[in-house]
C-alpha cells in the first residue's frame, strides 16, 4: 500500500500518519495547514517511507492530483472540525467538507483508489443505549449535517461507480496534539486550564456524555478498516462508555475546587448522549479500544507539560 493522508498534519491525521509509517507503508500528506499545530509533521522527516507534505487545499482538484501521484489508498481526514464555528457560519464546513469530501470521491473513482473516509459520531442522534451504524442520523449542527453530507456523498459513489470505500464513524477523540481551541477538545481545553490553574468551564451542567476514544486507538481503527473486508462498510470506533462532561471536569480537576458551570454558548447544537457500539469493528477488523481513559488522560497531560517546556 501507498497512502494519502488527508488533514494528515492535524490532530488525528498525524496519528494516522504514525500508524502507517510503523507498518511500512509510504505516505504523503495533503494538508493545507490552516488548523495544524505547528512542528506536527517534523518526527516524520527523514523517515524513508514518508514522502512528504503537498501543501494544499482538497477543493483544489490540482492540489489533490499533486498529493495522489504514486498513492493506491486515500485515507481523508481533512475538514472544518469546529462544531461551534459552523453554528455561526457554515460555509466553511460546507465547503471543506462536501465540496472537499466530492474531490476526494472524484479523484478516488478517477483512478481507482481504495478510500477510507473518516466520518463522525456526530452524524447520530442522541444516543439513547450505545449507537450502533445503524442509529438514526439526525445531525445537529451544520458541521454534523456536513459531514453526514460527505458520507451520504460516498456511499453514492460506491453505488453509482463501484467506489471502494470504507466509512469509519469514531467517537470523541483526545490526546496529544489536539488543539485546546476547540469545543470539541474538550479534553485538551480541561487539561490547559488544569495545569495553568485556570477554571475548568462546563458548557451547562456538564450532564452531557460523550464516548472518549484515545488517538491512537483512533488512528490504530482507521488504518485497519483499509483491509479488503470493510470495502462498502461503514464502522464505529468507540469505547463503548460513557463519561459525562462533569465527571471528565472532577476527574481532570482532581479535588481543586476550579470546575464550574458556564452559560452554553450555542445549547441549540449540544447533543445529550454520545456512546457507542464497536462490535462490527471488532468483528471485521478485530479492533477493540485498548486505552482507558485515566491511562489516556495521563499521557495526554504529559504530552501537554512536555509541550510547555519546550
Ligand atoms: N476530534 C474528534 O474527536 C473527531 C471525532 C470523530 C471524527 N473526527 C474527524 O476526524 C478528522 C480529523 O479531525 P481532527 O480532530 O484531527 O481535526 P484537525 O483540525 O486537527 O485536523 C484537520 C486537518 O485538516 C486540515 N484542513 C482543514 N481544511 C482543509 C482543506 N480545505 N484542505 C486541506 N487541509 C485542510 C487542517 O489544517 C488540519 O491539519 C475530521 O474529518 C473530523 O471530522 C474527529
Amino acid at each position: 500500500m501507498s497512502a494519502l493522508v488527508t488533514g494528515g498534519a492535524g490532530f488525528i491525521g498525524r496519528q494516522v500518519v504514525a500508524e502507517l509509517l510503523d507498518r511500512g507503508v509510504a505516505v504523503r500528506v495533503l494538508d493545507d495547514l490552516s488548523r495544524a499545530r505547528p512542528g506536527s509533521l517534523e518526527a516524520f522527516e527523514g523517515r524513508p517511507s514518508f514522502l512528504g507534505l503537498t501543501k494544499g487545499d482538497i477543493t483544489d482538484p490540482a492540489a489533490l492530483r499533486r498529493g495522489l501521484l504514486g498513492v493506491d489508498t486515500i485515507f481523508h481526514l481533512a475538514a472544518s472540525v469546529d462544531v461551534g464555528a459552523s453554528v455561526y457560519g457554515p460555509v466553511p464546513a460546507v465547503r471543506a467538507n462536501v465540496l472537499g469530501t466530492l474531490n476526494v470521491l472524484e479523484a478516488a473513482r478517477a483512478a481507482n483508489l481504495r478510500l477510507v473516509l473518516v466520518s463522525t459520531c456526530h452524524v447520530y442522534a442522541s444516543a439513547a443505549g450505545p449507537l450502533d451504524e445503524g442509529a438514526a442520523t439526525v445531525p445537529a449542527s451544520p458541521y454534523a449535517a456536513s459531514k453526514l453530507a460527505a458520507d451520504d456523498l460516498a456511499v453514492g459513489y460506491r453505488r453509482a461507480f463501484g467506489l471502494r470505500d470504507t466509512i469509519v464513524r469514531p467517537f470523541n477523540i483526545y490526546g496529544p496534539w489536539q488543539r485546546s481551541d476547540l469545543e470539541g477538545g474538550v479534553v485538551a481545553r480541561f487539561l490547559q486550564a488544569a495545569m495553568a490553574d485556570r477554571t475548568l468551564d462546563v458548557h451547562g451542567d456538564g450532564a452531557q456524555t460523550r464516548d472518549f476514544l484515545f488517538v491512537e486507538d483512533a488512528a490504530r481503527g482507521i488504518v485497519d478498516a483499509s483491509v479488503e473486508a470493510a470495502v462498502g462498510q461503514t464502522l464505529n470506533l468507540a469505547t463503548g462508555r460513557e463519561t459525562s462532561i462533569a465527571e471528565l471536569a472532577a476527574l481532570i480537576d482532581a479535588g481543586a475546587g476550579r470546575v464550574r458551570q458556564v452559560p452554553h454558548p450555542h445549547p441549540q447544537a449540544e447533543v445529550e448522549r454520545y456512546f457507542g457500539n464497536a462490535a462490527r469493528a471488532h468483528e471485521l477488523l478485530n479492533w477493540r479500544a485498548r486505552v482507558a481513559l485515566p491511562e489516556g488522560l495521563a499521557r495526554t497531560r504529559a504530552w501537554f507539560a512536555e509541550l510547555a517546556a519546550r
